[in-house]
């Protein structure tokens, strides 16, 4: 008896190891994104509303705007913003566009694994593993790559071309974390003696990145 229940502790505690997000307990709970209320996920809308077009999400149809310093577009499609039929599915979409030297810069996910297709262009692609090892990888139209969960990871567009891919993650709010503006764009601010120490510069230089990131 004691080993049953220990075989059934262990699965269990296999289960929520495993898990991105809860499972579903109904065939689908569309998103209501007009209600006031907070749990973890999102209210339903009454079944008896939804047709197939409530499924189908159109927000991929064009590009992103890339023009901005880091040459690069997050097109999200995500259960919370504009896709409520992705509500407890556990997925997560997005629509990258990268400019050429276009860059998506290093960034976490906390809560999911990150499967990116390139569909046009050429990408250098990588992530770092907590032993501090860099996992690079050069991608063309039509490769995968598979970003591992809560890794530190980014993309650059490596071509002359406009380079776009399609992301998707297991879980239906991801989470992100931009590395270099959660430390130097932090509100409030973290004082520079903390960072000139942790990155071994001097605060003045601790300054002069704070100010790129407007703090
Ligand atoms: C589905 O529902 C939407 C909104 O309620 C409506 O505008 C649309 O015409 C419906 N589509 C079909 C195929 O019934």
């Amino acid at each position: 008896m004691p080993l049953l229940l220990l075989l059934l502790l262990a699965a269990a505690t296999v289960t929520v190891v495993m898990a991105a997000d809860a499972d579903p307990v109904d065939d689908f709970c569309v998103a209501d994104l007009t209600s006031p209320i907070i749990l973890n996920g999102l209210v339903c809308v009454n079944p008896a509303t939804v047709n197939g077009s409530t499924f189908a999400f159109t927000g991929f149809e064009n590009a992103g705007s890339t023009s901005n310093s880091l040459g690069s577009a997050v097109t999200p499609g995500f259960a919370g913003v504009n896709y409520p039929a992705l509500n407890t599915q556990g997925l997560a979409l997005a629509r990258l566009d990268y400019a050429p030297g276009g860059l998506v810069p290093p960034h976490t996910h906390p809560r999911a694994t990150e499967v990116l297709y390139l569909v046009k262009g050429q990408l250098f692609v990588g992530f770092v593993d907590t032993a501090d090892k860099f996992y690079p990888a050069y991608l063309k139209a039509g490769d995968v790559y598979v970003f591992p969960r809560g890794l530190v990871h980014f993309q650059f567009n490596s071509g002359n071309t406009p380079a776009f891919a399609i992301a998707v993650l297991n879980s239906q709010n991801p989470g992100v974390q931009l590395i270099a503006s959660a430390l130097f764009g932090a509100t409030p601010t973290i004082e520079d003696t903390v960072l000139a120490k942790a990155f071994g510069i001097p605060a003045s230089e601790v300054d002069i990145i704070k100010k790129g990131f407007g703090a």
